[in-house]
């Protein structure tokens, strides 16, 4: 996700806003930028790459700086290239407001084509502009007062649908920023006749630890010496100012003790941000970001999904979420084996590749290698401008923000999320009964709050991370999707404990693994597929009989089996959502069992984050 930093103060604003920016230069970003009002307009610099370029720009420049007053962006770009027209600040007509965003504007499309029938130029292709060239139309005059440019920003942004932390600063308030927030993180550092914004804490850490953390739809008028906080409506509101306490490292996890603990907790947000925009009020699924014509889909007759890792384990589910709809066969390969077994694919052949990078080796090779068959490719891809991004067919975002722990978690949830789209979006039209899509998209639209549910289990799976941690092998079982599932909380166990862990179908189990089967195997059963169940618990008593330790893994709707030394339990969904409900509690266990074991969790030995080599 985006970063801002702002200030206003006595100090010499644009190298205090930098300097905090950095702080933030963690989360990942692929551009950056600065305003600051300045006489009748706001001065705006941005440059791509690293903060460094942006103060390169603006010093080799030898630009006049002397501002108490400015914003600061690094941009994680959702809509629009990664390049330094579309970073940010972005501007209205007149060049006396300048907005930096983080969050989505779903409603971009329209609001822009409407602004620009109205008269507005637009210089860029994100959706951040037009709240820029929306308080400019809602302005009464061309010289309004402060207050009736409060008003303007209020009025603009109960227009924008999606979600939101802004920052802006404007000639028409040289002496103040306004700030609000919807769905996005915004907190306002509290300074000694100096004001600091920030997306995050660590940001104004190095200057203050008395925080206000603004919530959902708060606005705020930030000067030096006050802040004045109220909701989109006007009406005044009271926060609380927070001490923090945290240290400069766990202030960047989020108070977390690693990224990837803080990632599980955003996954919550990052199922609705993949969501966002792409389901219609009339419960249809719309895919904007996805320039294939009619005609390239209609000619699709098979789909073949290719990827690594994790990615290729939400193939595995996406295969049967395909099939489920499309009534058609899928098959799903890993990339490595895809790229030199002369694939069966042509032109008729949609090749779906999943990557949260956008560069591993394996993944572009078989992109490659399918554009010279003809094929056509789709990227479900988390980094905007990677290398699978440019270079595939077409490109359906996830929307999970930066990555940073090497074990892949939350960007997991959104490949589910966009595959889940994506097989609703390719069969609505095409076989798909209403009555179904409908239920599906019901479904879809409760899985954030369902995921958080999960997530207040946490201490109940450090429990059980503690009965765990000293199995020296563990086997998930399942059948169908959680068989596919079993196969991602498998890779999460062994690539952060070390712990050999291996996923089976557990009708298999029988045929041969059961042999290894002890007091010192832990075996975890997915039973979140009613048709199966029944064979899945007497797997597990099969388990049982032979003193393995039994972890249960159900639909809070089934009674715990005798069998099961421990439960897990998960909201119901319908089973082909069930993959991304069940693995919140079993990324939780894999990184519960590695902290208990003293694993480097974020980085885990041997592994990179990216795989950009074969
Ligand atoms: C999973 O936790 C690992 N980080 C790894 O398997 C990863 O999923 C794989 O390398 C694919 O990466 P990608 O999604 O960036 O292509």
């Amino acid at each position: 996700m985006c970063g801002i930093t702002g200030y206003v103060g006595q100090g010499d604003a644009v190298p205090i806003a930098l300097a905090n920016l950095k702080r933030l230069e963690y989360r990942g970003y692929d551009s950056s930028g600065v305003a600051y009002p300045l006489a009748d307009r706001v001065h705006v610099h941005k440059a791509v790459g690293k903060i460094a370029n942006l103060e390169r720009s603006i010093n080799g420049g030898m630009h006049n700086l002397t501002s108490n007053v400015a914003v600061a962006h690094t941009r994680w770009a959702t809509h629009g290239r990664p390049n330094e027209a579309n970073a940010h600040p972005h501007c209205d007509c007149t060049g006396r407001i300048a907005v930096v965003h983080n969050g989505i504007v779903e409603n971009y499309a329209e609001l822009r084509s409407e602004l620009q029938e109205a008269g507005h130029i637009f210089n860029s292709e994100t959706d951040t502009e037009v709240i820029a060239h929306l308080i400019e139309a809602a302005l009464p005059s061309v010289s309004p007062t402060s207050e009736e440019f409060v008003q303007a920003c209020r009025i603009a942004l109960k227009k924008v649908s999606g979600s939101f932390a802004v920052g802006i600063v404007s000639a028409l308030i040289p002496d103040s920023l306004f700030v609000s927030r919807k769905d996005s993180p915004l907190v306002i550092g509290l300074g000694e006749e100096e004001n600091f914004l920030a997306s995050d804490i660590p940001a104004v850490m190095s200057f203050t630890r008395k925080v206000i953390v603004l919530e959902d739809g708060d606005c705020a008028l930030i000067t030096s010496k006050s802040v004045r906080i109220f909701d989109l409506d006007g009406n005044p509101l009271n926060r609380s100012i927070l001490d923090v306490t945290w240290d400069d490292q766990s202030a960047e996890k989020g108070g977390f003790d690693h990224f990837m603990l803080k990632e599980i907790n955003e996954e919550p947000r990052t199922v609705r941000d993949t969501l966002r925009g792409r389901i219609t009020e009339d419960s249809r699924v719309v895919l904007p970001d996805v320039n294939f014509t009619s005609e390239q889909w209609n000619r699709i007759r098979r789909i073949s999904i290719v990827a690594c890792g994790t990615a290729y384990h939400a193939g595995l589910v996406g295969k049967r979420l395909l099939e489920k709809t499309l009534k058609r066969p899928v098959d799903a390969t890993v990339a490595s084996e895809f790229r030199y077994s002369d694939p069966l694919v042509d032109e008729e052949t949609l090749v779906l590749l999943i990557s949260q990078s956008g560069e591993t080796a394996d993944t572009l090779a078989a992109m490659r290698e399918a554009r010279r068959k003809r094929a056509a490719t789709l990227a479900i891809v988390n980094v905007v401008g990677s290398t699978l991004a440019r270079e595939a067919d077409a490109v359906l975002y996830t929307q999970a923000g930066p990555e940073i722990g090497v074990a892949s978690t939350k960007a997991y949830l959104a490949q589910l999320t966009a595959l889940s789209l994506l097989s609703i979006y390719l069969s609505q039209d095409h076989g798909l009964a209403e009555e179904e899509r409908i239920k599906m998209i019901s479904a879809l639209r409760v899985l954030p709050d369902q995921v958080n549910d999960i997530l207040s289990q946490c201490d109940q799976i450090h429990d059980l991370a503690l009965r765990l941690r000293d199995h020296n092998c563990f086997f998930y079982l399942g059948r169908g999707y959680d068989y596919a599932a079993s196969m991602e909380a498998a890779l999460k166990m062994k690539e952060i404990s070390y712990i050999h862990a291996e996923a089976y179908a557990a009708g298999e189990m029988k045929h041969g693994p059961l042999a290894l089967v002890e007091p010192s195997v832990a075996v975890i059963g997915f039973c979140t597929q009613p048709h199966t169940n029944e064979k899945m618990i007497s797997n597990l008593k099969e388990v049982k009989a032979r003193e393995g330790f039994v972890v249960a893994l159900l639909r809070e709707d089934v009674p715990a089996p005798d069998c099961a030394d421990a439960v897990i339990s998960v909201p119901v969904t319908l089973e082909p959502f069930m993959p991304i409900l069940s693995m919140v509690p079993m990324q939780l266990l894999a990184y519960y069992v590695a902290k208990e074991k003293g694993c480097s969790i974020d980085q885990p030995r041997n592994l990179a984050k990216s795989v950009t080599v074969e």
